[in-house]
């Protein structure tokens, strides 16, 4: 029998997310190994999607997800503690390790797992988190379980993150600084070198996300190495969800990090292990980030392109945010360039500040330069007035 007051509560929700054009629904959408879906039973070229490498669909991966479920079916029966700790899972561990320059890795089940895994096993009531104030929602997760003090610092501000640390660290036993590495929905960079130093002075950790990073920047070893010699980032999480083409997430650090991970992330110990062919997979897609440096330099060139037709600021990563401002301009806009022939899903508060709804704008390796041509045409006119915005966006940020 339905429960009036649940359901009362539920619909009240809803009724308020419509009026403010918040309200999101699951729209049906299947990729067949191009960029090109099927959402909603319209054939659209999709910039939403984050397979930078296209590898989703890549012959290689899909023969090594195959052999793997034929071999060791398609669930890992229990946690990593008990009897899920394939060893496909050691083999990936040590590629990722290898290729982020650590001496070890961990594999969780996706990267939000990792984030609400990894923070709490670091800090704690007596410690110090600084975290960037548009961070993923799943670092700002994890250092709400974490239970430790918790200061914002404001978007890649390193001068704010270092009069922070110079208020406050010494009242504090340690200190953990978490950021993006690239930003999923600015498509900017962290300055890592500069808050590497900055922690190599206060003595505080280093964590990035670099979900965004891997297979697409630095080399395709991600946003550690882009930032240059003399970045040190010690705790380098990431997801196997993106360039990767699968699922899983990650930690690459030091061998007693990583040992301790092992024994006291909730969200690896009371948590199913990834299936082993994800493990399979993201080998077969590890061979192919390092051995093919010229696919990984393409979905930047292809951002790249696309800013510089438009005359926007050169793409620092494959994303690139157009921000409109409300709501229901991000849904327009999005609808506009749905008729074009084109999918740019619009992003709305709370994945973004308030007053930041914005297009998203995702470049992948396939993405024929044509279309990428004919779609900032289609954009031009949607960019009248966003210079304006933007500013104001990055004002109000400011004040956040
Ligand atoms: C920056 C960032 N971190 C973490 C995640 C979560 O990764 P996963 O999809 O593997 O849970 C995402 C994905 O949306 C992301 O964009």
């Amino acid at each position: 029998m339905p429960i009036r007051s649940l359901d009362d509560f539920a619909f009240g929700k809803l009724e308020e997310l419509d009026r403010a054009c918040l309200r999101r629904t699951l729209a049906e959408c299947r990729r067949e190994g191009s960029p090109w879906v099927t959402h909603e039973g319209r054939r659209l070229l999709s910039f939403s999607c984050n397979d930078y490498l296209n590898l989703s669909h890549h012959p290689a991966l899909k023969a090594a997800a195959m052999a793997a479920i034929g071999q060791y079916g398609v669930g890992a029966g229990a946690s990593r503690l008990v009897t899920g700790n394939h060893p496909l899972f050691c083999e990936l561990e040590a590629r990722l390790a290898g290729l982020k320059g650590t001496e070890a890795a961990c594999v969780f089940g996706s990267g939000y797992l990792a984030n609400s895994g990894i923070i709490p096993v670091l800090a704690g009531a007596q410690d110090l988190i600084l975290i960037d104030e548009l961070a993923h929602a799943c670092l700002w997760a994890g250092t709400k379980l974490s239970l430790a003090q918790t200061l914002v610092f404001r978007h890649n501000d390193v001068t704010h993150a270092r009069s922070l640390l110079a208020l406050n660290r010494a009242q504090f036993r340690h200190a953990l600084l978490v950021t993006d590495g690239v930003f999923s929905m600015d498509g900017d960079l962290a300055p890592l070198h500069d808050l590497s130093q900055l922690c190599t002075s206060f003595n505080a950790w280093l964590m990035t996300d670099d979900a965004h990073g891997l297979g697409v920047i630095g080399g395709g070893r991600g946003s550690a190495f882009a930032a240059g010699p003399g970045t040190h980032v010690p705790l380098q999480m990431g997801t196997l969800s993106k360039a990767i083409g699968g699922y899983g997430g990650y930690l690459c650090a030091s061998r007693p990090v990583i040992d301790l991970m092992k024994t006291r992330a909730r969200t690896l110990i009371y948590s199913t292990a990834l299936p082993p062919v994800m493990a399979a997979a993201a080998i077969a897609a590890l061979t192919i980030i390092e051995t093919e440096p010229e696919l990984t330099a393409k979905p930047l060139a292809k951002a790249r392109a696309f800013t510089s037709r438009l005359g926007l600021p050169e793409a620092q990563s494959p994303i690139v945010p157009l921000i409109v401002g409300e709501p229901e301009l991000a849904l327009q806009a999005s609808n506009r360039l749905g008729e074009e022939g084109f999918l740019v899903a619009p992003i709305r508060p709370p994945t973004v500040p308030a007053g930041t709804a914005r297009l998203r704008f995702a470049f992948t390796a396939m993405h024929p330069d044509e279309e990428i041509a004919r779609l900032a045409d289609a954009v031009r006119p949607l960019i009248a007035g966003t210079p304006a915005r933007q500013e104001r966006a990055r004002e109000t940020r400011k004040g956040m």
